[in-house]
Parts: structure tokens; C-alpha cells; sequence
């Protein structure tokens, strides 16, 4: 198993462990929870996972190199980006403060003081809005992407890019403060226009929303769910529920398995937000591993491969996204010798969710892993490629940049007719290989060709009917 420590496990379990040395123990570990043990799933911020220094190489991107002969310039680029770190659900918050009050009715005050006394910080109007953490991550990510891509977006008019969000507020939210690091990288204090236009678009970026077959037979279908139930009530879960109990010294059985998981979303949302978190102090890096792989299994279901439907009605995105790099493509081909190449989008952003997200690596076929996470396989899934901590966190984003191609002898020329185009994917800002693909930078033809089928063929209200059969009759 990974993510073992043993020193620290074995200072844990000691049992002549002073109350002083563990209740040290325990804030310490709280304030400065190690990096393995930073995996939230779904809810782990983007810096934890994907350190990044801010300083990134300007044109990082913008030139490709290692194309025998050719020489290569962006000219267009496509992302599509999880909203920022967010404040808990409401509802979330209510049951954490309820299971508060049960464990502090069932424990002494001396054993975890700082659990027993903790208060709810979290504003009670605040229900899944962006915070200051969702905002840097945003601000951050727009910046060094404006930095990676600067010829290409410097001297662009406003007009020449495109913002989408959801009707969610945390997306609109989310754009606003890539918008203000992007125009930061790119232009000069006095050029900044703080106008910006936003174009809402649920059926791009909350499909899931929409499609009622996905509705009902995936997220709202308990049985679609029966490998997250019988890991949340297995032996993995009852375990770590009766460790907890032991380190506070409970007696009675007063958490339900569903309650262990709201502890640990409570770690991570505090830390986030406030750097540390009692809730954490219950929980080792064991428990956290199993509580990751937890979140992992619902991510595989409500976002991932588990069924076809849920990555299927992601093709309108993945239309718009390819529609988009084809009309850069024409507009570029089609412009006369003698006039200057210009008028189309040369940077698409588009702010969603991790719903929007997952589906789209899904149908991309990125991170399929050939035996699919299940209750009962844990352990062969220590390597697993869907793993949500990883390639969806807070911020978490897919970047296509399209390179128009020239030979070499004819980079200086305008005039040259032979241009090729060359697709390449970063997935939170790292190169990624495209599937079918067998060089990171790939022919976008070839990449069209290949999901043709999902970009030309994309029917979703036919495949979103709840009962296509019915229908069909
Ligand atoms: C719910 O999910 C199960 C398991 O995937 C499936 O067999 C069933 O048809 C689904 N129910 C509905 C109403 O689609
Ligand atoms: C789901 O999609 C995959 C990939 O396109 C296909 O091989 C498989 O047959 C589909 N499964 C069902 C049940 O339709
Ligand atoms: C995922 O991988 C499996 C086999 O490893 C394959 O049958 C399936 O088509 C893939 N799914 C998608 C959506 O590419």
C-alpha cells in the first residue's frame, strides 16, 4: 500500500502516548498536513495537487518545437476549466455542525480540545460561492496561461476571445478572476478594459443537467451507485469509523458511515480555507487514502466511464471545442495572400464543472483505466488513472492549443500555401498524450478523424430521452 509512514503510524497507535504529546501531535498534524494526505477527490484544491511556479516561461507554448523542418505558431486555444475551490453546500455545513454536537454530547473535553471546541467559520450565505483560495487559483491559472500564450493573445482585441460560463455563479465568478490574471500577463495597467462579456451556456458546460437520461439513470439511480454504498458501509469505511471512536474515546456507535465522509470533507474545506482543521486530527493518512478512494468510486460513476451516457452528452462541448479550432483553420486558409490573417477567436475559455470535466476526458478516452474501480478492488487500484485529486481538483482544466505549421525556409513568408496543423492537449497545464495519437503534438486531422463520430454525429436530445425505445414505438 502507498502513502505508508511508518514512524508516524507507529507514534498513532502508541498507547502510553501522553494526552499533552498527542494533543500537541494532533494540532501539529492538522496545521501542516503532509502533501500525501492533501487528496480531497473532487475537493482538493489545485495548488495542493499541481504546485506551480508563477513565474512561467513566457511563449512557453506559443512555440513548437521539435517538428523535423517545421517551423510552428499557436494560433488558436481552446480551455475548458473547473470552477475555483468553492465553500461548502449549505447542507453540508448543517450536518457537520449536527454531527458536532452528537460527538461533543458523547466525548470528554480534554481529549481533543481543539475538535471540541471548534465553531463553525463557514458564512451561512456563503452556499458553494467561489472563496479567496477559488479566486487565486483562477487568477493564477489565467496569468500563466496569458504568459505560456503571450504572442499569440498581446495584441488581440477583446472581441477576439470568448468566455463561456454555466448559470452557476461560482463559474461566472470563476472567469472574472481568470479574466483579471489573464489581462494582467498581456496587457499594461492602462490598457486593462474591466469590461468583459460572459455568454451563459448550460447546454456546453451543465449538459448534465439537461440530459434527463443521464438524470435518471445515472445520478439520480441508487443502483448506478451500488459500488459507492457497498464501499461506504464495507470494512474499509467500519474501520476507520471505529478508529475515530477509539481516539476519542467513544463508546457508543453515533456516526453513520456517510458521516465519516462529511469529517473528511470538513478537513479539507477548513484547511483550504483556514490552513488547518480539527476534523483532520481524526483522520491518518491511512483513513484519508480510503476516504479518497471513496470519492474516487462516485467520480467514476457520476463523472468518469462507469456509463456511457454520462461521457456521451458531453458532444455538444466537444463539438463547440472542435467547431471552434476548424473556423480558425478556414479563416486562416481562406484569407487572400494579401491581407492580414485576423477576425477570428484566438483564446476560448470555458468555466464549468467537474461534471463538465470529467465527461470530457471520458470521451477523449483519457485516463480509462482497463479494470474499473469497484468496491472490492482497492488495492489493485493504488495506480489508478481516473484518480479525481489528480486530474480533477478545484481549477482543474484542459487546455487545446492548434499550431498552424510551416517548413522551415518559409517561416518569414506570408505567402506560403502548404501550412499544416498540429494539435496539442495540456491537462492542468501539463502535455498530455492525445488518444490515438503517438507524439504529444498530433495532426489535427487525425484527431478530428477520430472523434468524428462524437463531433458530427452529436444528437442530444435523441440520446438525452428518457425513453428512446418508448419513443421510437
Ligand atoms: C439504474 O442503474 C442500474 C445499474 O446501472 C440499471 O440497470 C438500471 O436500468 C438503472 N435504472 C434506470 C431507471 O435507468
Ligand atoms: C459503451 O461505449 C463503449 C465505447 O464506445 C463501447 O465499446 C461499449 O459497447 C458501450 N457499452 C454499452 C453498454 O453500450
Ligand atoms: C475505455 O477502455 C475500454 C477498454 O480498456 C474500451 O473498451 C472503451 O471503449 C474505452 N472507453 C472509451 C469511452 O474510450
Amino acid at each position: 500500500m502507498s502513502g505508508m509512514h511508518p514512524l508516524k503510524h507507529n507514534m498513532f497507535r502508541h498507547k502510553s502516548i501522553s494526552l499533552l504529546f498527542l494533543f500537541c501531535f494532533a494540532t501539529l498534524a492538522s496545521l501542516s498536513l503532509s502533501l500525501e494526505s492533501k487528496h480531497f477527490s473532487g475537493k482538493t484544491p489545485y495548488s495542493w495537487v499541481h504546485p506551480t511556479a508563477d513565474d512561467v516561461k513566457e511563449d512557453e507554448w506559443y512555440n513548437m518545437e521539435n517538428l523535423q523542418g517545421m517551423a510552428c505558431n499557436a494560433v488558436h486555444a481552446s480551455a475548458i476549466i473547473r470552477h475555483g475551490a468553492r465553500y461548502p453546500g449549505l447542507e453540508d455545513v448543517n450536518h457537520i455542525i449536527d454531527i458536532h454536537h452528537r460527538l461533543v454530547n458523547a466525548m470528554e473535553p480534554d481529549v481533543n480540545t481543539r475538535l471540541y471546541e471548534w465553531k463553525n467559520r463557514f458564512p451561512s450565505n456563503n452556499n458553494k460561492a467561489l472563496h479567496h483560495l477559488g479566486e487565486e487559483e483562477q487568477e493564477g491559472l489565467g496569468r500563466r496561461i496569458a504568459r505560456r500564450l503571450h504572442t499569440l493573445f498581446v495584441d488581440e482585441d477583446i472581441a477576439d476571445f470568448r468566455f463561456i460560463v454555466s448559470t452557476m455563479q461560482r463559474t461566472k465568478e470563476s472567469a472574472s478572476a481568470f479574466y483579471e490574471g489573464f489581462t494582467s500577463a498581456i496587457h499594461t495597467e492602462d490598457d486593462i478594459k474591466d469590461e468583459f462579456d460572459t455568454e451563459v451556456n448550460d447546454e456546453l458546460m451543465r449538459f448534465f443537467a439537461l440530459c434527463a437520461k443521464y438524470v435518471y439513470s445515472v445520478d439520480q439511480n441508487k443502483t448506478a451507485y451500488k459500488e459507492y454504498h457497498k464501499f461506504l458501509e464495507g470494512p474499509e469505511i467500519n474501520a476507520v469509523t471505529k478508529k475515530i471512536y477509539k481516539k476519542l474515546g467513544i463508546a457508543e456507535d453515533i456516526l453513520t458511515p456517510a458521516e465519516i465522509r462529511l469529517i473528511y470533507l470538513a478537513c479539507g474545506y477548513e484547511t483550504a480555507a483556514f490552513q488547518s482543521s480539527p476534523w483532520c486530527s481524526v483522520l491518518d493518512d491511512d483513513d484519508m487514502e480510503i476516504l479518497e478512494y471513496l470519492g474516487d468510486i462516485r467520480h467514476s460513476i457520476k463523472n468518469g466511464y462507469a456509463h456511457n451516457i454520462t461521457w456521451q452528452q458531453s458532444c455538444p462541448l466537444l463539438s463547440e471545442i472542435f467547431f471552434g479550432l476548424d473556423e480558425t483553420i478556414a479563416e486562416i486558409e481562406n484569407t487572400e495572400e494579401d491581407e492580414e490573417v485576423g477576425g477570428f477567436i484566438v483564446g476560448q475559455f470555458a468555466f464549468g464543472h467537474a461534471e463538465t470535466l470529467g465527461p470530457l476526458y471520458a470521451i477523449l478516452g483519457l485516463y480509462n483505466d482497463t479494470v474499473p474501480i469497484r468496491a472490492d478492488n482497492k488495492i489493485q487500484q493504488d495506480e489508478r488513472l481516473f484518480r479525481a485529486s489528480k486530474i480533477l481538483p478545484f481549477s482543474a482544466n484542459a487546455v487545446f492549443v492548434l499550431y498552424e505549421c510551416v517548413p522551415e525556409e518559409f517561416k518569414d513568408h506570408d505567402e506560403v500555401d502548404s501550412a499544416e496543423y498540429y494539435l496539442q492537449l495540456f491537462v492542468n497545464e501539463q502535455p498530455v498524450l492525445i488518444p490515438g495519437c503517438q507524439e504529444m503534438h498530433c495532426p489535427y486531422n487525425q484527431v478530428r478523424d477520430r472523434y468524428s463520430d462524437y463531433i458530427d454525429r452529436c444528437d442530444f436530445k435523441k440520446m438525452c430521452k428518457k425513453s428512446p425505445l418508448k419513443d421510437e414505438l
